[in-house]
């Protein structure tokens, strides 16, 4: 699946998505400063960093979920303001949050398709139509490979990657002009990571959705990735093509912490074997 041509994105591919100068404070704590950040039709980028760099905190800035305390967000080229995720989404900006907001006690087929349920008329009643929920919610499951006995369950009793699964599953099948991913395989085993990134992977030969994911593994990035923001303590200190950086690279940049243009810097410091950090 992997090994087909990716074909590189159009030079004149629009910016979807874009927000400049953003700031954003918890009280004292702050979270996000001056960053800016843009992706375009049909682009995956990576957003990486550090614990607590502030990559949560953008995304949910970007999906309506918080709003900046500065600067601006631009839709399709349009200035906008995201009053809630459900605003976003209007605008086709589909989330899976790091904590996920799939609800518990209900099964797994509803919450596929949850504020997005399928209706039919009956004898002039407008109802739900469970029947094409379930067997909808079995094809997308099995379309993904993910292993799931029985979509009647409710969500508490799978485990904790099968529940990733679901909102990963339920997020691509509801037809986004942007995903946005907060590390969607963190709970994943391989079988199933490798799914999930056969998807994004189909989506970005398609050059329509957009793609924003945070990712720990670099091996991931340089597989489905066009580009790397690296968040450092709030602000985006690295953006880089992936077909103009290698992965040793960024380690490197990563490592070492430095600022800005931090990959040439890098590059000449001192030689190492680079090793993936672990969190
Ligand atoms: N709702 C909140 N209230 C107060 N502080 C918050 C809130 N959300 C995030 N923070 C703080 O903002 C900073 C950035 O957090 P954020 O969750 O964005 O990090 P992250 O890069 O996603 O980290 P991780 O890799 O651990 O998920 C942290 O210091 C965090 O404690
Ligand atoms: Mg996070």
């Amino acid at each position: 699946m992997m090994e087909q041509e990716i074909k590189p994105l159009a030079a004149d591919a629009p910016n979807v998505l874009e927000v400049s100068h953003i700031s954003k404070s918890f009280g004292a704590v702050t979270a996000l400063v001056d960053v800016s950040l843009k992706v375009k039709r049909g682009e995956v980028l990576a957003l990486v960093g550090d614990n607590g760099a502030g990559k949560s905190t953008l995304i949910k800035i970007l999906s309506g979920f918080h709003q900046p305390d500065t600067g601006k967000i631009l839709s399709n080229g349009e200035e906008t303001r995201f009053a809630s995720p459900r605003d976003a989404r209007a605008r086709g900006i589909e989330t899976v949050y790091q904590d996920l907001a799939l609800i518990g006690d209900l099964s797994i087929y509803h919450n596929m398709f949850l504020g997005r349920e399928q209706r039919k008329r009956f004898l002039g009643l407008n109802l739900l139509d469970n029947k094409k929920m379930r067997t909808l919610s079995r094809t997308y499951l099995d379309t993904l490979g993910i292993h799931i006995p029985d979509v009647n369950n409710t969500v508490d009793l799978l485990s904790g990657g099968q529940r990733q699964c679901v909102a990963v599953a339920r997020s691509i099948y509801s037809s986004p002009s942007i995903l946005i991913l907060d590390e969607p395989l963190a709970a994943l085993g391989v079988r199933e990571s490798a799914h999930v990134l056969g998807l994004i992977q189909n989506l970005r030969r398609q050059r329509e959705v957009s793609v924003i994911m945070i990712v720990h593994n670099y091996n991931q990035i340089f597989e489905v990735c066009d580009r790397i923001n690296f968040l450092h303590a709030g602000e985006i200190v690295l953006d880089a093509s992936t077909s103009e950086t290698t992965e040793e690279e960024l380690i490197r940049v990563v490592k070492s912490g430095l600022g800005k243009n931090a990959i040439s810097a890098a590059a000449s410091a001192a030689e190492g074997r680079a090793t993936l950090p672990h969190h």
